[in-house]
This record gives structure tokens, sequence and C-alpha cells, in this order.
């Protein structure tokens, strides 16, 4: 991919409606990461059926313009996925999904697939499965006081 140096169509589209921005009431699992440096936090919340796939996913994301549209974009990309799909949604494949973003926007991307693998690793966690390739969440701070001081519920 050739480098982006502005926000492309994409990005201002997802920024501007994002798509399933939101909560699910009793999800299947949900993730919350942070990012250290700029302070931007994402949570993350999916449904998972009993075959393993992916029906509803929404997230909160308190940060920057292309945080929400990288939020945005991976909901759509992991709905409908199986868990093991849903590993492949990396922030190279969300960043590729919304044409590209500028380099100092990458982090932001980054947020997203740990989001999603943070929110993996709780319904996981909650059906004492093992999802083949997937980590422990580096920076899941689950409910922090911060989330809540930036207006989260
Ligand atoms: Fe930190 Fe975008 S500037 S997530």
């Amino acid at each position: 991919m050739s480098q982006v140096t502005e926000y492309s169509e994409k990005v201002m589209d997802h920024f501007s409606n994002p798509r399933n921005m939101g909560e699910l009431e009793n999800p299947s699992g949900v993730g919350t990461v942070g990012n250290a440096k700029c302070g931007d936090i994402m949570r993350m919340y999916l449904d998972i059926d009993d075959q393993q796939v992916v029906r509803e996913a929404k997230f909160k994301t308190f940060g920057c313009g292309a945080a929400v549209a990288t939020s945005s974009m991976a909901t759509e990309l992991v709905k409908g996925k199986s868990v093991n799909e849903a590993l492949d949604v990396t922030n190279k494949a969300v960043m590729e999904a919304l044409d590209g973003l500028p380099p100092v926007k990458v982090h932001c991307s980054l947020l997203a697939e740990q989001a999603i693998h943070a929110a993996l690793w709780d319904y996981a966690e909650k059906n004492d499965l093992k999802i083949e390739g997937l980590k422990p969440p580096v920076n899941d701070i689950d409910e922090t006081e911060e989330f809540y001081e930036m207006g989260g519920e």
C-alpha cells in the first residue's frame, strides 16, 4: 500500500457515520484496550453464537477520529466471521479496508485489533475455550476509572 498522508473518504465516512457504535447487553465477550501514549481507549463488545460465529459487534471509543473510524470498520469486518476468522481482522486488514491511514495514525488501527483480541479472549475465558493463535491481551485495562471519567458507562 502506498503511503497515505491524509484521511481517505472511507475514513471520513466511518468517522462521521460510525457503524455499530454503542454497547451490547450481555455480550459473549468484551475487551477494553488503551494506548498509554495518546490516552485513547477502545471497548469492543462481541455477541458470538453456538457455532462460534460473531453475530453482533459494537464498540465505544474515546479517542481520535482515526480510532473511531478503525473501530467502526473493525466491527463491520468481524460480523459474520467465525472466531478464528475474526483473528485475521488485523490492524493491516482494517487499514486496507479503509484505504489506508497516515503513518502517525497507524497505532489507532492497532487499538482496533487489540480490542477485538481482548473481546475474543474474554469470550474464550468465559467459555473455557482455546482459540488457536490468540494471545492474552497486552493492555486490557478493564474497568478503569479513566474510562468512566471520559464518559463511559
Ligand atoms: Fe491514539 Fe488515535 S491518536 S488512537
